[in-house]
């Protein structure tokens, strides 16, 4: 599990193992928007503001992942115990 902080809305949730940050965001009342659900469209890439993602996009390129600047909320996680995203 690891940390999701929010920082327009001030919020601060758990992402469990069996979960997704997209599924967590909804579980706490945060719209999402979502298509594909499996890291190919972008849909949900989300600016990513401290923290390191786990990326597991097909949507990115490599060097957009490398640059760890936006993350897929539908299907990647966490390197760092927290990640900060400007929601
Ligand atoms: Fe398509 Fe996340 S919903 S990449």
């Amino acid at each position: 599990a690891f940390e999701v902080r929010l920082e327009r809305s001030g919020k601060t949730l758990e992402v469990s193992a069996d979960q997704t940050i997209a599924q967590a965001l909804q579980d706490n009342g945060v719209e999402v928007e979502l298509s594909c659900e499996q890291g190919v469209c972008g849909t949900c890439l989300t600016a990513l503001l401290e923290g390191e993602a786990d990326h597991r996009d097909f949507y990115q390129t490599e060097v957009e992942q490398a640059a760890n600047e936006r993350i897929a909320l539908c299907c990647s996680r966490a390197r760092s115990p927290l990640l900060v995203l400007d929601l």
